[in-house]
């Protein structure tokens, strides 16, 4: 094998880059060729590959984006688009690829491999850590830390004027990062879909955190609350009926949202994305030249199972197991999923104390 592709495709997280970085440094040592394709499966089709060696990647592993540009292609999803990609690697002599990106990529990286018998390794990249198998995906180490960093700021203009907050963060289908996020900031409460709870309970949940952290009794001079873009009731729903609740029960208390957006999605990479990073660029890099294919790298320190790869941290699983994997912890069926709503509603009682 002397050429391998690299693409980044769906929604960009922090740490892209530094796959991108890992990846074409192993492949120099390895004495392997390296062509980027520039917007994902889009720039792959259109034939928009550039040669990447040490030299063009010596500044990027601290940037957030990706330098390759990404997209979400339709095009890809017929088998007519696949076909062309197909040709194109061939053209250029690529003799195997490596898709960083999230659920939609890797499902498009899986059937690559399986209809037009590609030889593919995926990599997880999604700040939503909505991928199954790895207890992390690049990206979400770094939208956690903003997260953190931009609740502790809201917190102190909160205090200053005895705000309730809620704050909204990414995660259509997923809402591991308000969870996670609301554990690390000390959240009085956290919403997410994968609990699923109406408009009327949330609203009585919500109405009795506030009423507990006002009250005299404890007294506290805010209320932070982190809701999961998925959750379907409306911020400004909970909002203006938190509002009445608080103009009834609770004089001089305001209750404010802020959405994050898709601020939690850009900066550079944390120490832990790069380092996770890196490490999945280069295994997948290994395992491809090994002959693998029709997998993912996954970052697994802990967790037994899996087959073995040359990094202990890292394993490979079938990008089939893996999609099913996703689709479980998506529709609330995994046990990860299970663990982690069980785990959510056993603190909720302590949150808001
Ligand atoms: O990367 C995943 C994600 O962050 C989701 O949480 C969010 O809904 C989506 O991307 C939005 O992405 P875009 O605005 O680029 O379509």
């Amino acid at each position: 094998m002397a050429r391998l592709g690299v693409l980044t495709s769906g929604g960009d997280a922090p740490g892209m880059n530094s796959a991108i970085r890992a990846i074409v440094k192993l492949c120099a040592a390895r004495g392997v060729e390296v062509l980027g394709a520039e917007q994902g499966y889009e720039g792959l089709m259109g034939g928009r590959l550039r040669p990447l060696s040490p030299r063009d990647v010596d500044t990027i592993g601290s940037l957030g984006g990706t330098v390759l540009g990404s997209a979400r292609s339709k095009e890809f999803m017929r088998p007519e688009g696949r076909a062309l990609a197909a040709t194109r690697l061939r053209d250029a002599g690529i003799d195997g690829l490596l898709v960083i990106g999230g659920n939609g990529s890797l499902t498009g990286a899986h059937v690559l491999a399986e209809e037009q018998g590609v030889r593919v390794m995926g990599l997880p990249a999604s700040i939503d850590n909505d991928l199954g198998c790895t207890s992390l995906a690049i990206g979400v180490d770094t939208a956690l830390n903003t997260i953190v960093s931009a609740c502790d700021r809201i917190s102190d203009t909160a205090r200053a004027h005895r705000r309730a907050f809620i704050v909204e963060v990414m995660g259509r289908r997923c809402g591991y990062l308000a969870m996670a996020g609301s554990v690390a900031v000390g959240a009085d409460a956290c919403l997410f879909r994968e609990r699923g709870k109406p408009e009327e309970q949330l609203v009585a949940e919500l109405s009795e955190v506030l009423r507990r952290g006002f009250g005299p009794e404890r007294g506290k001079q805010m209320v932070l609350i982190l809701k999961a873009e998925g959750v379907e009731v409306p911020t400004e729903n909970l909002v203006s009926r938190l509002q009445a609740v608080a103009d009834a029960e609770l004089p001089g208390v305001d209750v404010r949202a802020t959405v994050l957006g898709h601020l939690v999605r850009g900066g550079g990479p944390s120490y832990y994305d790069r380092l996770i990073a890196g490490r999945l660029g280069a295994a997948a890099v290994e395992s491809l030249l090994a002959g693998h294919s029709d997998e993912m790298v996954a970052w697994q320190p802990h967790t037994p199972g899996g087959l073995p790869t040359w990094d202990p941290a890292v394993v490979r699983f079938p990008l089939a197991q893996m999609l099913a994997e996703t689709d479980a912890l998506l529709d609330g069926s995994s046990a990860v999923t299970r663990r982690r709503v069980r785990m959510m509603e056993a603190t909720a009682g302590v949150m808001a104390l």
